[in-house]
Protein backbone atom coordinates (compact mmCIF):
# COMPACT_ATOMS: atom_id res chain seq x y z
CA UNK A 1 0.00 0.00 0.00
CA UNK A 2 1.64 3.42 -1.26
CA UNK A 3 0.65 6.53 0.33
CA UNK A 4 0.87 9.36 -1.93
CA UNK A 5 -0.10 13.24 -1.86
CA UNK A 6 -2.01 15.17 -4.18
CA UNK A 7 -1.20 18.56 -5.77
CA UNK A 8 -2.92 21.21 -7.36
CA UNK A 9 -0.50 20.89 -10.40
CA UNK A 10 -1.06 16.93 -10.12
CA UNK A 11 -5.10 17.47 -11.83
CA UNK A 12 -4.25 20.21 -14.32
CA UNK A 13 -3.99 17.27 -17.29
CA UNK A 14 -8.23 17.54 -17.48
CA UNK A 15 -8.12 21.33 -18.71
CA UNK A 16 -9.93 21.31 -21.62
CA UNK A 17 -10.98 17.60 -21.17
CA UNK A 18 -14.36 16.56 -21.67
CA UNK A 19 -15.27 14.24 -18.91
CA UNK A 20 -18.71 12.21 -18.56
CA UNK A 21 -20.25 11.84 -14.73
CA UNK A 22 -22.73 9.86 -13.24
CA UNK A 23 -24.34 10.57 -9.89
CA UNK A 24 -23.37 13.96 -10.02
CA UNK A 25 -26.29 15.96 -8.55
CA UNK A 26 -24.91 15.36 -4.71
CA UNK A 27 -21.67 13.98 -2.19
CA UNK A 28 -18.29 13.30 -4.37
CA UNK A 29 -19.89 13.23 -8.02
CA UNK A 30 -21.16 17.15 -7.45
CA UNK A 31 -17.62 18.41 -5.55
CA UNK A 32 -15.94 16.36 -8.72
CA UNK A 33 -18.16 18.12 -11.29
CA UNK A 34 -17.05 21.58 -9.42
CA UNK A 35 -13.31 20.73 -9.07
CA UNK A 36 -13.16 19.39 -12.93
CA UNK A 37 -15.15 22.73 -13.78
CA UNK A 38 -12.66 24.93 -11.74
CA UNK A 39 -9.63 23.29 -13.68
CA UNK A 40 -11.02 24.19 -16.80
CA UNK A 41 -12.63 20.42 -17.47
CA UNK A 42 -16.07 20.36 -20.04
CA UNK A 43 -18.61 18.49 -17.91
CA UNK A 44 -21.38 15.99 -19.02
CA UNK A 45 -22.89 15.57 -15.95
CA UNK A 46 -25.99 13.25 -15.34
CA UNK A 47 -28.33 11.87 -12.08
CA UNK A 48 -31.83 11.00 -11.41
CA UNK A 49 -32.05 14.45 -9.70
CA UNK A 50 -31.60 17.98 -11.29
CA UNK A 51 -27.74 19.15 -9.94
CA UNK A 52 -27.97 22.65 -7.76
CA UNK A 53 -26.98 25.64 -8.93
CA UNK A 54 -24.64 26.99 -10.51
CA UNK A 55 -23.20 23.99 -11.64
CA UNK A 56 -26.43 23.17 -13.36
CA UNK A 57 -25.96 26.08 -15.67
CA UNK A 58 -22.10 25.64 -16.51
CA UNK A 59 -22.57 21.61 -17.51
CA UNK A 60 -24.45 20.13 -20.16
CA UNK A 61 -26.88 17.86 -17.51
CA UNK A 62 -28.63 14.84 -18.10
CA UNK A 63 -31.30 13.29 -16.57
CA UNK A 64 -30.30 9.76 -16.12
CA UNK A 65 -30.92 6.47 -14.59
CA UNK A 66 -28.22 4.50 -14.36
CA UNK A 67 -30.26 0.83 -14.89
CA UNK A 68 -31.13 1.96 -17.73
CA UNK A 69 -29.62 1.35 -20.82
CA UNK A 70 -30.94 3.34 -23.21
CA UNK A 71 -30.72 6.38 -21.21
CA UNK A 72 -26.97 5.57 -20.38
CA UNK A 73 -26.53 5.60 -24.38
CA UNK A 74 -28.15 8.88 -24.78
CA UNK A 75 -26.41 10.32 -22.14
CA UNK A 76 -22.61 9.11 -24.60
CA UNK A 77 -24.23 9.79 -27.58
CA UNK A 78 -24.98 13.27 -26.46
CA UNK A 79 -21.54 14.00 -25.16
CA UNK A 80 -20.21 13.42 -28.34
CA UNK A 81 -22.26 14.90 -30.79
CA UNK A 82 -21.45 17.85 -28.95
CA UNK A 83 -18.18 17.91 -27.90
CA UNK A 84 -16.74 15.85 -30.74
CA UNK A 85 -14.77 12.90 -28.54
CA UNK A 86 -15.06 12.05 -25.18
CA UNK A 87 -11.59 11.91 -22.90
CA UNK A 88 -12.42 11.08 -19.55
CA UNK A 89 -15.53 8.83 -17.84
CA UNK A 90 -16.56 8.76 -13.90
CA UNK A 91 -19.05 5.77 -13.22
CA UNK A 92 -19.69 7.04 -9.91
CA UNK A 93 -23.52 7.12 -9.18
CA UNK A 94 -24.43 4.48 -6.45
CA UNK A 95 -26.81 4.03 -3.43
CA UNK A 96 -26.88 1.91 -0.21
CA UNK A 97 -31.06 1.50 0.22
CA UNK A 98 -32.62 -0.35 0.90
CA UNK A 99 -29.54 -2.95 1.73
CA UNK A 100 -30.34 -6.48 1.67
CA UNK A 101 -28.62 -8.52 4.24
CA UNK A 102 -30.24 -12.28 2.62
CA UNK A 103 -31.22 -13.12 6.25
CA UNK A 104 -34.57 -11.69 5.64
CA UNK A 105 -37.43 -14.29 5.60
CA UNK A 106 -39.73 -12.26 3.49
CA UNK A 107 -42.61 -14.49 2.10
CA UNK A 108 -45.44 -14.31 -0.52
CA UNK A 109 -48.85 -15.18 -0.06
CA UNK A 110 -48.38 -18.40 -0.15
CA UNK A 111 -45.58 -18.62 2.62
CA UNK A 112 -43.19 -18.77 -0.26
CA UNK A 113 -39.78 -17.22 1.05
CA UNK A 114 -39.33 -14.12 -1.73
CA UNK A 115 -36.14 -13.40 -3.96
CA UNK A 116 -33.72 -10.59 -2.35
CA UNK A 117 -34.63 -7.37 -3.59
CA UNK A 118 -32.07 -6.36 -6.43
CA UNK A 119 -32.09 -1.93 -6.22
CA UNK A 120 -28.92 -1.76 -4.60
CA UNK A 121 -27.19 -4.65 -7.01
CA UNK A 122 -29.30 -2.98 -10.15
CA UNK A 123 -27.87 0.69 -9.24
CA UNK A 124 -24.14 0.32 -8.02
CA UNK A 125 -23.29 -3.38 -10.61
CA UNK A 126 -25.45 -3.05 -13.67
CA UNK A 127 -25.19 1.01 -13.78
CA UNK A 128 -21.37 0.53 -13.29
CA UNK A 129 -21.51 -2.30 -15.87
CA UNK A 130 -23.34 -0.46 -18.16
CA UNK A 131 -21.22 3.28 -17.85
CA UNK A 132 -18.01 1.02 -18.42
CA UNK A 133 -18.93 -0.60 -21.38
CA UNK A 134 -19.98 2.40 -22.99
CA UNK A 135 -16.83 4.27 -22.06
CA UNK A 136 -15.22 1.80 -23.46
CA UNK A 137 -16.49 1.85 -26.86
CA UNK A 138 -16.41 6.11 -26.73
CA UNK A 139 -13.45 6.15 -25.34
CA UNK A 140 -11.79 3.30 -28.22
CA UNK A 141 -12.94 5.38 -30.98
CA UNK A 142 -10.69 8.80 -29.16
CA UNK A 143 -7.64 8.81 -31.20
CA UNK A 144 -6.13 10.09 -28.13
CA UNK A 145 -8.01 7.56 -25.91
CA UNK A 146 -8.74 8.31 -21.94
CA UNK A 147 -9.52 6.90 -19.22
CA UNK A 148 -12.57 5.36 -16.49
CA UNK A 149 -12.76 5.76 -13.00
CA UNK A 150 -15.49 3.66 -11.31
CA UNK A 151 -16.28 4.77 -7.65
CA UNK A 152 -15.55 1.50 -5.18
CA UNK A 153 -14.82 1.93 -1.70
CA UNK A 154 -13.21 0.90 1.94
CA UNK A 155 -15.84 -2.07 1.48
CA UNK A 156 -14.21 -2.76 -2.01
CA UNK A 157 -11.67 -4.97 0.18
CA UNK A 158 -12.72 -5.13 3.86
CA UNK A 159 -15.29 -6.66 5.52
CA UNK A 160 -18.66 -4.63 6.03
CA UNK A 161 -21.96 -6.39 6.76
CA UNK A 162 -24.36 -4.60 4.09
CA UNK A 163 -24.22 -7.49 2.00
CA UNK A 164 -25.25 -6.29 -1.15
CA UNK A 165 -23.72 -2.97 -1.00
CA UNK A 166 -20.17 -4.81 0.08
CA UNK A 167 -20.89 -7.31 -2.91
CA UNK A 168 -21.16 -4.45 -5.52
CA UNK A 169 -17.91 -2.91 -3.94
CA UNK A 170 -16.03 -5.85 -3.98
CA UNK A 171 -16.88 -5.82 -7.79
CA UNK A 172 -15.83 -2.93 -8.84
CA UNK A 173 -12.79 -4.12 -7.22
CA UNK A 174 -13.47 -7.47 -9.53
CA UNK A 175 -13.87 -5.18 -12.93
CA UNK A 176 -10.65 -3.38 -12.22
CA UNK A 177 -8.78 -6.28 -12.19
CA UNK A 178 -10.56 -8.27 -14.74
CA UNK A 179 -10.18 -5.41 -17.51
CA UNK A 180 -6.84 -4.18 -16.63
CA UNK A 181 -4.93 -6.36 -19.19
CA UNK A 182 -7.70 -6.03 -21.76
CA UNK A 183 -6.87 -2.08 -22.16
CA UNK A 184 -3.95 0.09 -21.47
CA UNK A 185 -1.26 -0.95 -23.88
CA UNK A 186 -3.53 -2.69 -25.69
CA UNK A 187 -5.95 -0.09 -26.43
CA UNK A 188 -5.59 3.71 -25.44
CA UNK A 189 -7.62 3.21 -22.43
CA UNK A 190 -6.53 3.50 -18.94
CA UNK A 191 -8.97 2.21 -15.75
CA UNK A 192 -8.95 2.85 -12.19
CA UNK A 193 -11.15 3.37 -9.36
CA UNK A 194 -11.24 5.26 -5.71
CA UNK A 195 -11.99 3.87 -2.87
CA UNK A 196 -13.29 5.97 -0.37
CA UNK A 197 -13.46 5.60 3.49
CA UNK A 198 -15.98 7.55 5.37
CA UNK A 199 -17.37 10.86 3.59
CA UNK A 200 -19.68 13.27 4.45
CA UNK A 201 -22.47 12.99 1.84
CA UNK A 202 -26.02 12.57 1.32
CA UNK A 203 -25.53 8.71 1.31
CA UNK A 204 -25.46 8.53 5.23
CA UNK A 205 -27.71 9.89 6.96
CA UNK A 206 -26.81 13.00 9.08
CA UNK A 207 -27.72 11.23 12.44
CA UNK A 208 -25.56 8.37 11.25
CA UNK A 209 -22.22 10.44 11.15
CA UNK A 210 -22.79 11.06 14.74
CA UNK A 211 -23.27 8.32 15.87
CA UNK A 212 -20.27 6.98 13.56
CA UNK A 213 -18.10 9.73 14.77
CA UNK A 214 -17.98 12.89 13.04
CA UNK A 215 -14.09 12.82 13.32
CA UNK A 216 -14.01 9.78 11.22
CA UNK A 217 -15.56 11.52 8.11
CA UNK A 218 -13.66 13.50 5.38
CA UNK A 219 -15.06 15.98 2.77
CA UNK A 220 -16.24 14.81 -0.56
CA UNK A 221 -13.75 17.68 -1.83
CA UNK A 222 -10.71 15.01 -0.72
CA UNK A 223 -12.05 12.15 -2.89
CA UNK A 224 -13.10 14.06 -5.54
CA UNK A 225 -8.98 14.90 -6.09
CA UNK A 226 -8.41 11.07 -5.92
CA UNK A 227 -10.94 10.87 -8.64
CA UNK A 228 -9.24 13.74 -10.81
CA UNK A 229 -5.50 12.45 -9.85
CA UNK A 230 -6.51 9.39 -11.85
CA UNK A 231 -7.79 11.22 -14.98
CA UNK A 232 -5.14 13.37 -15.12
CA UNK A 233 -1.99 11.30 -14.43
CA UNK A 234 -1.44 9.35 -17.90
CA UNK A 235 0.84 6.95 -15.78
CA UNK A 236 -1.92 5.56 -13.65
CA UNK A 237 -3.83 2.22 -14.60
CA UNK A 238 -5.26 -0.12 -12.72
CA UNK A 239 -4.76 1.64 -9.24
CA UNK A 240 -7.81 1.93 -6.45
CA UNK A 241 -6.89 5.14 -4.65
CA UNK A 242 -7.97 4.71 -0.98
CA UNK A 243 -8.87 8.00 0.99
CA UNK A 244 -9.44 8.30 4.27
CA UNK A 245 -9.66 11.16 6.48
CA UNK A 246 -7.96 13.31 3.87
CA UNK A 247 -4.85 11.14 2.85
CA UNK A 248 -4.54 9.11 0.36
CA UNK A 249 -2.54 5.28 -0.61
CA UNK A 250 -2.95 3.03 -3.90
CA UNK A 251 -4.42 -0.31 -2.19
CA UNK A 252 -4.23 -2.26 -5.34
CA UNK A 253 -1.18 -1.73 -7.76
CA UNK A 254 2.82 -2.17 -7.15
CA UNK A 255 4.82 -4.82 -4.94
CA UNK A 256 2.77 -3.22 -1.77
CA UNK A 257 -0.23 -3.68 -3.14
CA UNK A 258 -3.40 -6.06 -2.42
CA UNK A 259 -2.92 -7.87 -5.82
CA UNK A 260 1.12 -8.33 -5.72
CA UNK A 261 0.23 -9.43 -1.88
CA UNK A 262 -2.58 -11.92 -2.96
CA UNK A 263 0.00 -13.67 -5.57
CA UNK A 264 2.62 -13.88 -2.82
CA UNK A 265 0.11 -15.59 -0.75
CA UNK A 266 -0.32 -18.38 -3.39
CA UNK A 267 2.51 -18.05 -5.07
CA UNK A 268 3.58 -16.21 -8.31
CA UNK A 269 3.52 -19.68 -10.60
CA UNK A 270 -0.45 -20.41 -9.03
CA UNK A 271 -1.11 -16.87 -10.80
CA UNK A 272 0.79 -17.25 -13.58
CA UNK A 273 -0.38 -20.82 -14.26
CA UNK A 274 -4.53 -19.61 -13.92
CA UNK A 275 -3.61 -16.98 -16.19
CA UNK A 276 -2.59 -19.26 -19.22
CA UNK A 277 -4.81 -21.44 -18.63
CA UNK A 278 -7.40 -19.54 -19.25
CA UNK A 279 -5.49 -17.66 -22.41
CA UNK A 280 -5.38 -21.55 -24.01
CA UNK A 281 -8.85 -22.25 -22.75
CA UNK A 282 -10.26 -19.46 -24.51
CA UNK A 283 -8.14 -20.10 -27.44
CA UNK A 284 -9.50 -23.73 -28.17
CA UNK A 285 -12.83 -22.46 -27.29
CA UNK A 286 -12.41 -19.83 -30.39
CA UNK A 287 -10.80 -22.64 -32.46
CA UNK A 288 -14.11 -24.59 -31.56
CA UNK A 289 -16.59 -21.92 -32.29
CA UNK A 290 -14.81 -21.55 -35.60
CA UNK A 291 -14.78 -24.91 -36.99
CA UNK A 292 -18.71 -25.38 -35.45
CA UNK A 293 -19.54 -22.33 -38.04
CA UNK A 294 -17.65 -23.08 -40.69
CA UNK A 295 -19.17 -26.72 -40.86
CA UNK A 296 -22.69 -24.89 -40.51
CA UNK A 297 -21.85 -22.92 -43.74
CA UNK A 298 -20.92 -25.69 -45.97
CA UNK A 299 -23.81 -27.75 -44.80
N1 LIG B 1 -20.08 8.70 1.38
C1 LIG B 1 -19.31 7.67 1.70
O1 LIG B 1 -18.92 7.47 2.87
C2 LIG B 1 -18.86 6.73 0.63
C3 LIG B 1 -17.85 5.81 0.95
C4 LIG B 1 -17.43 4.92 -0.03
C5 LIG B 1 -17.98 4.97 -1.29
N2 LIG B 1 -18.96 5.89 -1.58
C6 LIG B 1 -19.47 5.89 -2.95
O2 LIG B 1 -19.41 7.20 -3.49
C7 LIG B 1 -20.33 7.28 -4.59
C8 LIG B 1 -21.11 8.56 -4.50
O3 LIG B 1 -21.91 8.54 -3.32
P1 LIG B 1 -21.96 9.78 -2.33
O4 LIG B 1 -21.36 9.35 -1.05
O5 LIG B 1 -21.47 11.00 -3.01
O6 LIG B 1 -23.53 9.83 -2.06
P2 LIG B 1 -24.66 10.84 -2.54
O7 LIG B 1 -25.93 10.23 -2.12
O8 LIG B 1 -24.36 12.21 -2.04
O9 LIG B 1 -24.52 10.82 -4.13
C9 LIG B 1 -24.95 9.73 -4.91
C10 LIG B 1 -25.61 10.28 -6.16
O10 LIG B 1 -25.99 9.18 -6.98
C11 LIG B 1 -27.28 9.45 -7.49
N3 LIG B 1 -27.95 8.21 -7.85
C12 LIG B 1 -28.48 7.26 -7.03
N4 LIG B 1 -29.09 6.30 -7.75
C13 LIG B 1 -28.92 6.64 -9.05
C14 LIG B 1 -29.33 6.05 -10.28
N5 LIG B 1 -30.06 4.90 -10.31
N6 LIG B 1 -29.00 6.66 -11.43
C15 LIG B 1 -28.30 7.82 -11.42
N7 LIG B 1 -27.90 8.45 -10.30
C16 LIG B 1 -28.22 7.85 -9.13
C17 LIG B 1 -28.00 10.18 -6.36
O11 LIG B 1 -29.13 10.90 -6.84
C18 LIG B 1 -26.89 11.07 -5.84
O12 LIG B 1 -26.87 12.33 -6.48
C19 LIG B 1 -21.16 6.01 -4.52
O13 LIG B 1 -20.65 5.09 -5.46
C20 LIG B 1 -20.91 5.50 -3.11
O14 LIG B 1 -21.11 4.12 -3.01
C21 LIG B 1 -19.39 6.77 -0.66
Amino acid sequence: MTSLTISDSDLEGVKNKVVVVTGAASGIGLATVKLLLNLGAKVVASDVNELPEPEKDLVTFMKVDVTSWKEQLEMFKTAKAKFGNIDHVFANAAGISPTVSLLEEDVDESGDLLPPKLNTINVNLLGCLYTVKLGIYYLKHNPEGGSIVMTGSGSSFRRFTATDYTTTKHAVLGLLRSLYGSLHPKLPIRINAIAPGWTDTAIIPRPAISIIGESLFQSADVVARSAILLMADKNRHGEMLYSDRGKYWDIEKGEAGLNAYATRMVGQEGQGAEEEAYARSMRIREEMEAKAAAAETSK
